[in-house]
């Protein structure tokens, strides 16, 4: 049985939803149940490299809503020489001319301080940067946990299960077999969702961590959109035009959805208002901020001209090969993106039963915010 987790949940067929449970109408009082992935291991041929990161599903655990906090975005200022990055024996390879990079030659547990904010930089300027040859797996979980801090408060995902006593890692894992590949694809014609993690909260995700426990030999990539450079392509009089628009993203479907199947609900849905167009921190430059997972709709238009819009951004977004970049797992890799000037998708394209287990930090940024429409010299 396939398991699956992350947001990628809100559009997977329901027999491969992680934690089904028939019994939603338990009393209040009952005990609050405890699912462990580890406990369903007996079947799987090939054990987990890291049981420890295994998910677990704690029903028990519930959390308030976030309160605001005041990011300090630390690629902001940070050396963009990269000295302390980029030290002697590293490599720095783009996987195209403006969107991705590949680093080896860097270890990300050793950084400097100094270090940690040029990263925030780089990974700011290239949008995302596949790390190689890491050893942030290998480390007690308290390590990442201490890295992903460095670049804003770390965010407990509602609905997404962690490793035990580990709320800020959220765990991504699945298997796939044939017989699953095909249910996925069975009432559509791709499986590719592109979506910005948890862009409905009032401070989404900044700079954002994913590293590789157990991956596919081939397959299950992650692909990657640039979206300065989407917004780049837009012409003059349409960039104004997006200016002062603000969409709608929420985060309730998700909750709704995973309640109803018998899932965990650690902290209920949330809908936010954004800016269509914002800016970023630290590089100033101006990205589209809408993804088909969690925007709904533009605030003050009506409901043709909300989703003519809305459809247009997410075509123009999704058909763009020549600004986006995907990159491909393997142990020991860590894949860190700018969430705020980027969309995402997992590609389920493997069929071997393979286990696909990988863990994400997420620091908050800051609440999204705009900067006026600039007029560009002719
Ligand atoms: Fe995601």
């Amino acid at each position: 049985m396939a398991t699956v987790t992350s947001t990628e949940t809100q559009k997977l067929p329901i027999s491969v939803q992680a934690d089904p449970q028939p019994t939603e109408e338990k009393p209040v009082e009952a005990k609050p149940k405890i699912r462990r992935q580890i406990d369903e291991e007996s079947d799987n041929p090939v054990p987990a490299t890291y049981p420890h990161y295994l998910p677990v599903w704690d029903h028990g655990v519930k959390y308030p809503p976030f309160e605001l906090y005041e990011h300090i975005d630390k690629g902001k200022g940070a050396d963009p020489s990269f000295k302390d990055l980029l030290t002697e024996g590293s490599k720095l390879q783009h996987l195209t001319p403006t969107t991705g990079s590949e680093v080896t030659g860097v270890q990300l547990s050793k950084l400097s301080d100094a270090g940690k904010d040029q990263l925030a930089l780089l990974v700011a300027q290239r949008k995302v940067v596949a790390f190689r040859n890491q050893d942030l797996a290998d480390l007690p979980l308290t390590e990442p946990v201490a890295l992903g801090s460095h670049f804003g408060r770390l965010h407990i995902h509602p609905t997404s299960p962690t490793p035990e006593g580990h709320p800020e890692l959220l765990i991504v894992h699945r298997n796939v077999n044939t017989s699953e590949f095909d249910f996925f694809l069975a009432n559509r014609n791709s499986g590719v969702g592109w979506h910005s993690d948890v862009s409905f909260e009032k401070q989404p995700p900044a700079t954002t961590f994913l590293y590789a426990l157990d991956v596919p030999g081939v397959g299950g990539d992650t692909a990657f959109v640039n979206q300065v450079e989407a917004y780049n392509r837009l012409s003059p009089a349409f960039k104004e035009r997006l200016h002062g628009l603000k969409a709608l993203h929420s985060g309730i479907e998700q909750v709704e959805f995973s309640r109803k199947r018998g899932g965990i609900v650690k902290r209920e849905g949330v809908t936010s208002e954004h800016p269509i167009v914002r800016t970023h921190p630290a590089t100033g430059e101006k990205a589209l901020f809408v993804n088909k997972g969690f925007t709904r709709r533009i605030v003050g238009f009506k409901d043709e001209e909300s989703e003519a819009l809305l459809n247009f951004l997410y075509d123009h977004i999704g058909r763009g090969i020549d600004y986006q970049a995907r990159v491909k797992w393997a142990p020991g890799t860590v894949v860190i993106w700018d969430n705020r000037v980027t969309s995402h998708s997992a590609i389920v394209d493997w069929t071997t039963g393979e286990r696909r287990h990988l863990a994400r930090i997420t620091p908050q940024g800051e609440v999204p915010f705009e900067t006026p429409y600039v007029p560009e010299s002719k």
